[in-house]
């Protein structure tokens, strides 16, 4: 039997419950189609039982293209408040730039809506608390969008972990580095872009007040006005698979250092940013981004541990650590005749020989792939089946926020060339 959607989308509003038959579909509600929704909204087209039923977007373009893929019975809402309004709507994707993202999910979830948040879920840190108390409060279900969690490999890596086959873990090393102008946000403009066309002050919202500009419009990332640059955009995900692979919260204390050296013109936030921070559970991690070589591959991202390494990138590969004792050139200092009962003592023998060693090397290279799933397919079906069943989601609005917290501390700390601390009792950047 089909629910009455609006006598019950009225009834979860006031906060009582929501349920879904099994052959009740979930309407979706999209704010912001640009190009990250475009593949947000693809996942959830291949899912079954969801339709994509209205989308919000400040620039036309986006809208249309949205129509193009999706059919022309999509409402198409002049702004996410009208969105929001729609009571036959049972959930919201928010994938606007980052300055939106606190005002429309607590919107969202006070008006009965299911919220899935593209990362990161906070502009500010102060935000996050807010978010966590209004979804907890309207009983509504958040996922934020780090998809990378939803792996297979990552799901794989962090059971190693947990089993104590990587040892003890007191180091991570995680990179994001690009050479480009596309890696660095410069985002060709469409030619139809004009006021005609795009609603700035849509945009605007909460940011502070400036002229129509293209570029800002469409290069967000690059202003901090409406993005926290590297460390909102990237070390993000780095933070959010952190945490779920060390079963960690968040980095007691975090110093960084940020500089605009080359992209000169086109930002206002730093170009290469290094970061360090120190995590109460017992490891320390260093994150670091530079747009202006990608010698190292951006996939680097290790799990650093006494008895071996996983790294992440295309899938995860454990290394096994094959460490071993070699004093030859202290000794080989020593009187000959100590050098010579140093190596005589079978204890020295068995650690320290070349020929001993080989007995003691550990199985090799274990890799594990998983062919053909693609992550955000995988966060977004969960998020789907949280909605129908009301389990916990990957990445609840708790999770969100100390991930993008981490963001925070980092710029906090640029800004105001210190360490940043965390306060876990307010689950915010220590006063
Ligand atoms: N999880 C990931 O891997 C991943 C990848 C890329 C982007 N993202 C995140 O997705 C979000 C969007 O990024 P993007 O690259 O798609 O940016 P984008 O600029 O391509 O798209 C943002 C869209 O939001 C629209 N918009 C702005 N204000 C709006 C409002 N008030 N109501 C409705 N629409 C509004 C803009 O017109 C634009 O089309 C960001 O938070 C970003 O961090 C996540």
């Amino acid at each position: 039997m089909l629910i009455d959607r609006r006598k019950f989308a009225a009834v979860s509003a006031a906060g009582i419950m929501r349920g879904f038959a099994a052959n009740d579909r979930i309407q979706v509600g999209v704010i912001g189609t640009g190009a990250r929704s475009q593949e947000l909204m693809q996942a959830l087209h291949a899912q079954p039982g969801v339709e994509i039923a209205a989308v919000a977007d400040a620039y036309t373009g986006r809208v249309q293209r949205t129509l193009e893929r999706y059919g022309k019975k999509l409402r198409v809402m002049a702004t996410h408040t009208q969105l929001l309004e729609d009571k036959s709507l049972d959930a919201v994707i928010v994938a606007t730039p980052d300055h939106w993202h606190k005002d429309i999910v607590i919107r969202a979830v006070k008006a009965g809506k299911d919220v899935y948040c593209e990362k990161p879920l906070t502009f500010r840190s102060s935000e996050g608390m807010e978010i966590v108390r209004a979804a907890a409060e309207a009983k509504r279900i958040v996922q934020v969008g780090s998809q990378g969690i939803s792996t297979a490999s990552q799901q794989k890596a962090k059971e190693m972990i947990r089993g104590g086959k990587l040892g003890r873990v007191t180091m991570i090393r995680a990179a994001y580095n690009r050479n480009t102008a596309s890696g660095a946000w410069i985002y060709p403009i469409p030619p139809d872009a004009s006021p005609k066309t795009v609603n700035w002050d849509l945009f605007q919202g909460p940011a502070p007040k400036r002229q129509f500009n293209l570029e800002r419009f469409f290069r967000w990332r690059c202003y901090e006005d409406y993005s926290g640059g590297i460390a909102t955009d990237l070390f993000v995900h780095l933070c959010t698979t952190i945490h779920y692979l060390m079963d960690a919260k968040a980095p007691s204390r975090v110093m960084g250092m940020g500089q605009l050296y080359r992209w000169t013109k086109s930002r206002d936030v730093p170009d290469t940013l290094n970061a360090i921070l120190e995590y109460p559970e017992g490891f320390t991690v260093n994150l670091s981004s530079t747009f202006n070589n990608q010698f190292a591959a951006d996939s680097s991202f290790q799990f650093l541990g006494t008895e071996g390494t996983i790294t992440l990138g295309d899938g995860m590969t454990f290394h096994p650590e094959n460490a071993m004792e070699d004093n030859r050139w202290i000794v080989e200092s020593w009187p000959e005749k100590l050098e010579r009962e140093y190596y005589q003592n079978p204890k020295v023998r068995e650690a320290e020989l070349p020929a001993t060693w080989k007995a003691r090397l550990r199985p090799a290279v274990e890799q594990f792939r998983q062919v053909g799933v693609d992550s955000t397919h995988t966060h977004i079906a969960n998020w789907l089946d949280a909605i129908r069943t009301r389990k916990p989601v990957y990445e609840d609005a708790l999770t969100g926020h100390r991930a993008a917290a981490c963001a925070h501390m980092v710029n906090l700390s640029v800004k105001q060339k210190r360490a940043v601390e965390w306060d876990f009792q307010k689950e915010d950047i220590r006063s």
